[in-house]
């Protein structure tokens, strides 16, 4: 058997399906181990609220002569939290509102609608409800949908939902303005570390940098304080640009330290989480008994076959490289086993 397998390990279970049949006890399918249960009671962080790094990006946009504070801000939050929240970041609100309105529509729609578009382990692409094949895999509390926008040649809008109408146009111009503004904060962080503004593009692939987009639907859940909607995991690319729910501010979550720090996103920002450059940032997603939620989260990936390295700029006797050279098709591999697992699979990886 060639290795991901074609098929899932046991038939997939919505999550959309269980939350709406009523049940009051989740399936022990869902339950982790204590240790890696939420505390619910994380949610009064307002200290560290203060903190969490908002940044109007404007100034790159237009070229003013604040670029200056705004790189700083972005190279500052970077070293110190790996995310970052940005304002005034040029994608129109009423395309945002309007992604979230048709994809709310699709998850919505009736469940043979949806399975029409069911993934599997090879693709990924298209409806789905859980990420690791091994079958003991404890499961995340919500279900998605995978889909690859850029580049072009990867784009197969076949695997892409025909209902609304509007989803596919919807979701084309959102992937073309967020590629967009991500390469703009790419040439930010390069520029921010030193290198040629261009260098980082460059090395990921330049016009070939892929994006991919899955959006996250997470129903409610009858006991959130056993299961997690979203296990901890670094995302595997360059940057995610995550546009959380516009009513449920709560669920997402990041790693500083030794805790799970609430990111209350800011109405219209977008959270920038950086991955294979400054920090990876860890997080995960709570389960919420109250409220659904929906999230759009675009992974700006290198191109697949590239070989990923250090930066030999960036490198010196003091400063060694800290992982081996790979690709990022070899990398994604590592998920495919378990599911999100924390940072083991890049600890695995570390240089001798
Ligand atoms: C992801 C992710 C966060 C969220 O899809 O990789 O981290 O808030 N999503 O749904
Ligand atoms: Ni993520």
């Amino acid at each position: 058997m060639g290795y991901p397998p074609s098929e899932w390990p046991e038939p997939i279970v919505p999550v959309q399906s269980l939350s709406n049949s009523g049940i009051t006890e989740i399936p022990s399918k869902y339950i982790k181990p204590p240790i890696d249960r939420p505390s619910l009671d994380s949610f009064h962080n307002s200290e560290t609220d203060l903190y969490i790094p908002v940044i109007d990006i404007s100034p790159l946009i237009n070229g003013s002569d604040r670029t200056d504070e705004a790189m700083h801000a972005i190279s500052h939050a970077c070293k110190e939290w790996g995310f970052f929240q940005v304002v005034n970041h040029g994608v129109a609100p009423d395309l945002v509102q309007k992604l979230r309105a048709a994809w709310r529509e699709f998850f919505y729609s009736p469940m043979e609608a949806k399975k029409a578009y069911a993934n599997d382990p090879k693709t990924y692409e298209g409806y789905g409800s859980r990420v690791g094949v091994d079958k003991e895999a404890i499961l995340d509390w919500g279900d998605y949908f995978f889909l690859y926008l850029l580049p072009e040649s990867t784009k197969n809008l076949n695997k892409w939902p025909e209902l609304p109408p509007n989803l596919r146009e919807i979701t084309e111009e959102y992937g073309e303005k967020v590629m967009k503004l991500s390469k703009m904060l790419i040439k930010a962080i390069s520029t921010s570390l030193g290198l040629d503004e261009n260098y980082m593009l460059r090395a990921f692939g330049g016009d070939n940098i892929a994006g991919t987009l899955r959006v996250n639907y997470y129903p409610k859940c009858p006991q959130p304080e056993l299961t997690l909607g979203l296990s901890p995991h670094s995302d595997p690319g360059l940057i995610t640009v995550l546009l959380a729910d516009e009513h449920v501010k709560e669920g997402c979550q990041v790693k500083k330290g030794d805790l799970w720090v609430d990111i209350k996103p800011k109405t219209g920002a977008f959270i920038v989480l950086t991955n294979a450059i400054y920090k990876s940032v860890e997080h995960r997603v709570l389960a919420n008994a109250e409220s659904e939620r929906f999230s759009f989260a675009f992974f700006c990936n290198p191109k697949g076959d590239m070989a990923i390295g250090s930066a030999p700029e960036l490198v010196s006797p003091l400063s060694k490289p800290l992982y081996e050279p790979i690709t990022f098709n070899e990398y994604r591999l590592y998920v495919r086993n378990k599911g999100p697992l924390g940072k083991s699979q890049v600890e695995s990886l570390k240089a001798a």
